[in-house]
C-alpha cells in the first residue's frame, strides 16, 4: 500500500453530504486522508448530525471559524487551511461545490505545492451577484483537476479557456449519496409519521439563498406564492428552515402563511424521505434541485437562474423566480409531469471515478500509481 496523502476540506451541510462518498472512497482505498472542517456551519443540525448519520470520521482538524463577513470568514479559513497543508504536506486537496470554505481551500492550495481537485466544477449561473458564482469561478481557475458533473459543465470550463486535459466529467457525487442512503431512509426514517404526513400529499419547501431571504420583499413574495400553491393543490407545505432564513423572518417580521409548517433543519435520512415522498418540491437550493431530479420528484426552483440547467432540460425542474403568480403557475405545470425523466448526473460512481483519475494511469495520475494499486 502506498502512503499517499489526500486532504479534504469542507465546511457546510451540502459539502458534508456530497463529500461523504468521497471520504468513504478515500478510506476504502486505504489512503491517508486528512479531513479539515472549516467550521463555517457549526449548529448541530447543519453539521454534526451528518457526520453521525453518514458514519463519517471526525475531522482531523477543525478551524472553528464560525459565521462572519465573507472577507473575515474566508481569510480565517485560508490561514487555517494553509497552516495544515504546510504541516501535513498532502499531494492533493479536494474541495466540493461553491461555498466560502471551497474558495478558501482553493486559494490556500494554489499558493502551495499542493494539487487542487474541484469536485462539482464548471457550474455557472451567470449571475455575478451570487457569492457562490464568484467562489465557483475562482476555484475552477485555481484547480488542477476539475471534476465536472456533466458534459455541459465541461463546455463552460472550455469556454473559459481551461485546458481540456484538466477537466474530467465524472457525474455528481450527490447521486452516490442518494444511492447510498435512499433505501436506508425508506427503511429507517419515521419522519412521515413523526410529522403526521401522508406520502404524496404534501409539498416540501426549502429557501435559504441570500438573494431570496435577505430581501423582505422577495421573501414575502416567495411565501405568498407558496401559500397560493398550497391553496391550489390543497396541500400543506413543510419548510425545514435554514438558520439564515429563520433569522431573516424574525428580523423582517415577514408573516408565514398558516399552510406553511416550519420545522427544524432535518437530518439527511429524514430529508431524503421527505423529498422522496413529496408531491412537489419548491426550492432555491442547489443540492435539492439535483436530488429532486434523481428521485424523480417534480421541482420548482424559486430563482431567476440556475447553475443546474440539466434538470430543466430533462423536464425535472422549472425556474419561476419569486413572483407569486409564476410560483403557483409553475407548481401546477410541474405537478402534471410524469417523473419519467433521465438523470443527467451520472450513475452514482463519481467518487470512485475521482480516485481512479487521481491515482489511475501512471502517465496522467497525480501520484503515478496504477488503478487498484492502493
Ligand atoms: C452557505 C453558503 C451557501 C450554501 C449554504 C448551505 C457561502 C457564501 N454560502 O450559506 O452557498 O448554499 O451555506 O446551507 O458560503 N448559521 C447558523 N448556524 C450555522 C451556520 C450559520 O445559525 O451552523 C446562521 C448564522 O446566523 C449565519 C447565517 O446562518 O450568519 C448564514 O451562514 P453562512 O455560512 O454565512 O451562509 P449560509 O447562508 O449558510
Ligand atoms: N438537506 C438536509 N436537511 C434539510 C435541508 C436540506 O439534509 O433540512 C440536504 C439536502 O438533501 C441536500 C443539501 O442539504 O443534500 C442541500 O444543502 P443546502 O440547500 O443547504 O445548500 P445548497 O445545495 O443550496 O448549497
Amino acid at each position: 500500500m502506498t502512503v499517499d496523502r489526500v486532504a479534504i476540506a469542507l465546511g457546510t451541510r451540502p459539502e458534508i453530504i456530497k463529500m461523504a462518498p468521497v471520504i468513504r472512497e478515500c478510506k476504502r482505498r486505504g489512503l491517508n486522508c486528512d479531513l479539515i472542517h472549516t467550521g463555517q456551519h457549526y449548529s448541530d443540525n447543519l453539521d454534526q448530525v451528518f457526520f453521525d448519520q453518514l458514519e463519517l470520521p471526525e475531522p482531523d482538524y477543525h478551524l472553528g471559524v464560525g459565521s462572519d463577513s465573507h472577507g473575515q470568514q474566508t481569510a480565517a479559513m485560508i490561514a487555517g487551511i494553509e497552516k495544515i497543508l504546510l504541516e501535513t504536506e498532502p499531494d492533493a486537496l479536494l474541495v466540493q461545490g461553491d461555498t466560502n470554505s471551497v474558495l478558501a481551500g482553493a486559494i490556500a492550495a494554489s499558493k502551495l505545492d499542493v494539487e487542487l481537485g474541484h469536485v462539482e466544477a464548471g457550474l455557472r449561473s451567470f449571475d455575478s451577484e451570487m457569492p457562490e458564482e464568484t467562489n465557483r469561478i475562482l476555484t475552477d481557475h485555481a484547480a488542477d483537476y476539475l471534476f465536472a458533473p456533466t458534459a455541459e459543465s465541461k463546455e463552460y470550463l472550455l469556454d473559459e479557456g481551461i485546458d481540456s486535459d484538466q477537466i474530467h466529467v465524472v457525474g455528481n457525487t450527490v447521486v452516490d449519496a442518494v444511492h447510498q442512503n435512499r433505501s436506508l431512509a425508506a427503511e429507517k426514517s419515521d419522519v412521515l409519521s413523526a410529522l403526521d404526513l401522508t406520502a404524496g400529499q404534501y409539498v416540501l419547501l426549502t429557501a435559504h439563498r441570500v438573494e431570496n431571504v435577505d430581501s423582505p420583499e422577495r421573501f414575502g413574495n416567495l411565501l405568498c406564492g407558496v401559500r397560493n400553491t398550497a391553496r391550489l393543490l390543497d396541500a400543506e407545505v413543510i419548510y425545514p428552515i435554514h438558520p439564515r432564513a429563520e433569522n431573516k423572518l424574525e428580523e423582517f417580521d415577514v408573516t408565514v402563511p398558516d399552510s406553511v409548517r416550519l420545522v427544524e433543519p432535518q437530518d439527511y435520512l429524514d430529508f431524503l424521505k421527505l423529498q422522496d415522498n413529496a408531491e412537489l418540491i419548491l426550492t432555491d437550493s442547489g443540492g435539492v434541485q439535483e436530488e429532486a431530479c434523481v428521485l424523480q420528484v417534480p421541482c420548482v426552483t424559486l430563482r431567476d437562474n440556475t447553475e443546474r440547467p440539466e434538470t430543466i432540460e430533462v423536464g425535472a425542474n422549472m425556474l419561476v423566480g419569486t413572483d407569486p403568480e409564476s410560483i403557483s403557475d409553475g407548481a401546477i405545470t410541474m405537478k402534471t409531469r410524469s417523473g419519467a425523466w433521465s438523470n443527467p448526473f451520472g450513475d452514482g460512481d463519481s467518487a470512485e471515478q475521482i480516485f481512479d483519475i487521481l491515482y489511475g494511469a501512471p502517465q496522467t495520475g497525480l501520484l503515478g500509481t496504477a488503478k487498484g494499486d492502493s
